[in-house]
C-alpha cells in the first residue's frame, strides 16, 4: 500500500477517540495473535471490557501467561505457534475478526536468529492469512512496524514514505504486509495496517524505556546507554496505542489501509534518560553513552500521525505519565 491507497472514509469510525465501546464489541468473536505479549494483552483486556468473546493465540516464547490475569478466565487461551499451519487454521475458525499482533517483535533478535523471524512474521502471517481465507474471517488488523520503511528520508515518516528495511525483522514484516494485502485483494476480507512506532508501558519486556529502567534498578548510580543519546523518536504509551489498533477494526474501509501509531512527540534518548532519572527521583547518576548500538538501530525515527488524527484519534497519555505507570509497574515507584 502506497501514499493515499485504500484510504477510509475520514472520521465516520464510530468510538474513534475512546476505548473499546460496548455497543460494537459485545459478542464479537475475535482472535488476538500475540495476546499474551506486551501490547496484544493490553488489547485483549479492552476487547474482553467491551464484552467480546476473545479467543488468544501465543506460544509465549516472549509472552506471558502472567499478562492475562485479569481476563484469564475469560479468555480461550490456545497456547500454540504461528509456525504451525494446523494450529493456526484451528485458532482462526469461528472469529470474525483477527488482530495478527503475534510476532518476533526484536530486531536484535531478527538479526540473531532470521529463521525464527521469518517463520514467525512472515510464514506464520501466511497461515493466518490462508486460514482466513478458508474461515471466511471479515477483517484482519496487522500490527505492522515503522522498521518496514528503514532509514528515514525525511521526518516525520508517513505511509507515502518508501518502504526500504534495513534489517531481516523489517523484512519479514513488510512480506507479511504485502501478502495481507495482496490475499485481501484477491480474496473476501477486509485489511488494516497499523504500522507502530515505538510504543512503550507496562508489561513491555524490551527495548529503550524498559531496559534503562531496569539497568537503573541495578545500579542508580551509573548508566551505560547504548549510541550517542541523540537519537530521536516518539513514544506512544500502550493505551493510545491499543486505541489505534481498535480503530482498525472499526474504520470504515474502501480497501487495505495502512495507518501510523505514533506518540507525536519527538524526543532524544538523553531527553528520556533525564525524564526517566526524574521519574525515578534520581539525582546524581553518571551517565555513559557511546555504547556500540545494535544494527538496523535508526538515528531519528518519528511518525507522522496526521491520517489516524484524521480518524479522529489523539494520545492521551503524556510520556511523563506513562514512564510513571510503567516504573510503577516495575515497582520502582509507588504506583
Ligand atoms: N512495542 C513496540 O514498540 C512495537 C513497535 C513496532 C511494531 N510492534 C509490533 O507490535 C506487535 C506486538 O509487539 P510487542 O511489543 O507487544 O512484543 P511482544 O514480544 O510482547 O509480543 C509478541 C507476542 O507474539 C508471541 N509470539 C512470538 N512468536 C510466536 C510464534 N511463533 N507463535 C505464536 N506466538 C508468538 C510472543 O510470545 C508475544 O506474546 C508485533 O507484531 C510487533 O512487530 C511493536
Amino acid at each position: 500500500m502506497s501514499g493515499r491507497e485504500g484510504e477510509a472514509a475520514r472520521g465516520g469510525a464510530a468510538g474513534a477517540g475512546r476505548g473499546a465501546s460496548a455497543a460494537s464489541w459485545s459478542g464479537r468473536r475475535v482472535l488476538v495473535t500475540g495476546g499474551a505479549g506486551f501490547i496484544g494483552s493490553h488489547l485483549v483486556d479492552r476487547l474482553v471490557e467491551a464484552g467480546a468473546r476473545v479467543r488468544v493465540l501465543d506460544n509465549l516464547r516472549a509472552g506471558r501467561e502472567e499478562n492475562l490475569d485479569r481476563v484469564r478466565t475469560e479468555v480461550d487461551l490456545r497456547v500454540a505457534d504461528l509456525r504451525d499451519a494446523a494450529e493456526v487454521d484451528r485458532a482462526v475458525a469461528g472469529t470474525e475478526i483477527v488482530f495478527h499482533i503475534g510476532a518476533n517483535a526484536s530486531v536484535p533478535a531478527s538479526v540473531e536468529d532470521r529463521a525464527y523471524d521469518f517463520q514467525t512474521n512472515t510464514l506464520g502471517t501466511f497461515h493466518l492469512a490462508d486460514a482466513a481465507v478458508r474461515h471466511g474471517v471479515r477483517r484482519i488488523v496487522q500490527a505492522s512496524t515503522a522498521a518496514v520503511y528503514g532509514p528515514p528520508r525525511y521526518a516525520p515518516v508517513d505511509e507515502a514514505h518508501p518502504l526500504e528495511p534495513i534489517s531481516p525483522y523489517g523484512g519479514s514484516k513488510l512480506a507479511a504486509e504485502r501478502l495481507l494485502v495482496a490475499y485481501a485483494r484477491t480474496y473476501d476480507f477486509e485489511l488494516a495496517v497499523a504500522r507502530i512506532f515505538n510504543t512503550y508501558g507496562p508489561r513491555q519486556p524490551r527495548y529503550v524505556a524498559y531496559d534503562l529502567m531496569i539497568k537503573l534498578s541495578r545500579d542508580p548510580r551509573r548508566l551505560e546507554v547504548l549510541g550517542s543519546g541523540e537519537q530521536r523518536r516518539d513514544y506512544a504509551y500502550v493505551d493510545d496505542t491499543v486505541r489505534a489498533l481498535l480503530l482498525g477494526a472499526t474504520l470504515p474501509l474502501e480497501g487495505p489501509l495502512a495507518y501510523n501509531i505514533s506518540g507525536g512527540r519527538t524526543v532524544s534518548i538523553r531527553d528520556l534518560v533525564g525524564l526517566i532519572l526524574a521519574t525515578l527521583g534520581l539525582t546524581g547518576t553518571e551517565v555513559i553513552y557511546g555504547l556500540p548500538s545494535w544494527k538496523g538501530d535508526i538515528e531519528v525515527l518519528s511518525g507522522d500521525i496526521a491520517r489516524l488524527r484524521g480518524f479522529g484519534w489523539q494520545p492521551t497519555v503524556e510520556l511523563e505519565e506513562g514512564l510513571r505507570r510503567m516504573a510503577a509497574h516495575l515497582g520502582l515507584v509507588r504506583g
